[in-house]
C-alpha cells in the first residue's frame, strides 16, 4: 500500500501553482478541487501530470448514474491518479462509476466521501432529517461504498478504526484535517497530527494550509510526509 501524503492546491491559478511547485524539487501527489479547476479547467491536470506529480482531482460527483459515469469517463481520460463521488448518491451511482472506470480501463482510484466534515449532528438530524448517529450513518455510506466496488473513502482520520474493523485494511482512507502540533487549526474542528494519523490507520492524508502557507512549504512537506511515514528527518 502506498501511503503518502497529498497536498491540497487551494488556488484560484495556474500561475499560482506553477510558484508554489517551483519550491518542491521533486513531484508530489497533489490535490486539485473545485477552486482550481472550475477556473483553470482540464489543462491544470495535464500540467501538473506533465511535469511529473500525481493527480487526486477532487470534483464529489453526485448525479445519476449515466451523468455520473459520463463524468468519471472524462475525467479518467485526463489521467488522474484518484477521483471521487458522493456516496450519498447511492450504490447505483458509485457502482455506476466504477464500471465505467474499469471500461476505461484506467488503474485509478476511486472513492467516496461518506459524509462531508462540515455535517454536524445537528445538521444531520434538522436539515437532512437522518435520525441515525453520525458514526453510523459514516459507516453505512462506506459499506454501501464498498459493496459498489469502489477503492475507499474520504473520512475523518478518527472514523478510520471503526471503518477498518467493519471494512478491512485493504480498504482505502483518505483523511483530511490534519495539522502538525504547533499548526493554526482554521476552520477545521477535528484535527489530528500526522503521527497520530498514521497511528490511526490512514493511507492517505490530505494537508492544505498548514503546507501552502508556510514560509518554507518544502520543510513543513517533508516534516508532516517523514511524520506520517514514521521517517527519520
Ligand atoms: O487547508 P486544509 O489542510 O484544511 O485543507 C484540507 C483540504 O481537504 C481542503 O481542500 C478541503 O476542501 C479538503 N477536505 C476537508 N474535509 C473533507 C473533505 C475535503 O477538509 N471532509
Amino acid at each position: 500500500m502506498n501511503k503518502d501524503v497529498i497536498i491540497a492546491l487551494d488556488f484560484q491559478s495556474k500561475e499560482e501553482v506553477v510558484a508554489f511547485l517551483s519550491q518542491f524539487p521533486e513531484p508530489v501527489y497533489t490535490k486539485v478541487g473545485m477552486e482550481l479547476f472550475y477556473k483553470e479547467g482540464p489543462e491544470i491536470v495535464k500540467y501538473l501530470k506533465q511535469e511529473g506529480h500525481k493527480v487526486f482531482l477532487d470534483l464529489k460527483f453526485h448525479d445519476i448514474p449515466n451523468t455520473v459515469a459520463g463524468a468519471v469517463r472524462s475525467v479518467a481520460s485526463l489521467d488522474v491518479d484518484m477521483m471521487n463521488v458522493q456516496a450519498a448518491g447511492g450504490v447505483k451511482m458509485m457502482e455506476a462509476g466504477m464500471e465505467e472506470l474499469k471500461k476505461q480501463g484506467k488503474d485509478a482510484l476511486l472513492i467516496s466521501i461518506t459524509m462531508l466534515t462540515s455535517t454536524s449532528a445537528e445538521i444531520l438530524k434538522n436539515e437532512l432529517l437522518i435520525d441515525r448517529p453520525l458514526d453510523d450513518t459514516v459507516l453505512h455510506y462506506a459499506s454501501n461504498t464498498k459493496k459498489a466496488g469502489l477503492h475507499g473513502v474520504v473520512c475523518s482520520a478518527l472514523e478510520v478504526p471503526l471503518i477498518k474493523s467493519h471494512l478491512g485494511a485493504a480498504f482505502l482512507t483518505v483523511t483530511p484535517g490534519i495539522r502538525p502540533k504547533d499548526a493554526a487549526i482554521g476552520d477545521q474542528v477535528r484535527v489530528v497530527t500526522p503521527a497520530e494519523a498514521r497511528a490511526l490507520g490512514s493511507d492517505y492524508i490530505v494537508v492544505g494550509r498548514p503546507i501552502t502557507k508556510a514560509a518554507d512549504p518544502y520543510a513543513v512537506y517533508r516534516a508532516i510526509r517523514n511524520d506520517f511515514l514514521g521517517l527519520e528527518d
